[in-house]
């Protein structure tokens, strides 16, 4: 079954099947228009000063001032790669006031990566970003719980059109017992992956969000990232929550590969 999901992710066909779950992909490849955050709001300038976007069509955060945390199936393995451009500094990615441009040097893609949970990947730039804030990542699971805090430029509606604001929304943690009876979720990787989102739909991050943090405050009100987004079956669906990948569970292998890049 994972195979069939994964084969049609790669070659997201016809049919409102395949299109619910090409919805999973960045923005890359040629498929139907991706979607960023469903039933959102504007996000001022400044909100989110760690946000990041990435030239294929994926969201990121500062994890460093030059180490961009992003997804694992938004980059293509591990190794140089120049070419990838990240932009920061705006809400507005046709501004050019305070917006600042760096492309990548190295990517860092989980090991093990096999489109089944693992879904992180750390983006060297060549240059670090000195005008904005980083997003400290959750190292413990106390935070995997409440409110969360989404954000992208990825379509506003499922098949809809990228974003040129940066669109926010929140929404409510879904326990892995609960996520894992929705129909497509049932291979719910659940030490890997965190659900969030409402029974009745409505908000969601969607194409093109992926990569971009999941993140809440923390016990001093700082920003935490808890998670990344990964995936869900369509767009804010009702009975289809999104999936994050489960910053926790990783803290440390990301600390570790960040010390090497
Ligand atoms: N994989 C998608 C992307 O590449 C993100 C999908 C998130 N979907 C969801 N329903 N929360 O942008």
């Amino acid at each position: 079954m994972k195979k069939l999901l994964t084969a049609l992710k790669r070659f997201a066909a016809v049919g409102a099947a395949a299109l619910a779950i090409a919805s999973l992909q960045p923005l890359s490849s040629a498929q139907a228009a991706p979607s960023p955050v469903v039933g959102g709001t504007r996000a001022t300038q400044g909100e989110f000063p760690f946000m990041v976007r990435l030239s294929m069509g994926c969201g990121g955060a500062l994890y460093t001032q030059q180490i961009v945390l992003t997804a694992a199936h938004c980059v293509s393995g591990t190794g140089a790669n120049t070419s990838i451009t990240a932009t920061a500094g705006v809400v507005d990615l046709q501004s050019t006031t305070g917006r600042v441009q760096v492309k990548s040097t190295y990517v860092y893609r989980a090991p093990g990566y096999n489109g089944n949970g693992k879904d992180w990947a750390l983006i060297k730039l060549a240059s670090p970003i000195t005008t904005q804030s980083t997003l400290k990542i959750a190292t413990t699971t106390q935070y995997n719980t409440g409110t969360f805090t989404i954000a992208g430029w990825g379509s506003a509606s499922e098949g809809g059109a990228q974003q040129r604001y940066l669109l926010k929304a929140t929404v409510p943690f879904v326990s892995d017992a609960t996520c894992r009876t929705y129909s497509g979720y049932s291979g719910l990787v659940a030490s890997d992956e965190i659900c969030a989102g409402y029974a009745a739909g409505g908000t969601d991050t969607c194409q093109g969000d992926s990569g971009g943090p999941m993140f809440r405050r923390d016990a001093s009100n700082a920003w935490i990232q808890v998670g990344i987004v990964s995936w869900g079956i369509g767009c804010a669906r009702a009975n289809a929550p999104g999936v994050y990948s489960e910053v926790s569970t990783f803290a440390s292998a990301i600390a570790s590969a960040a010390a090497t890049l």
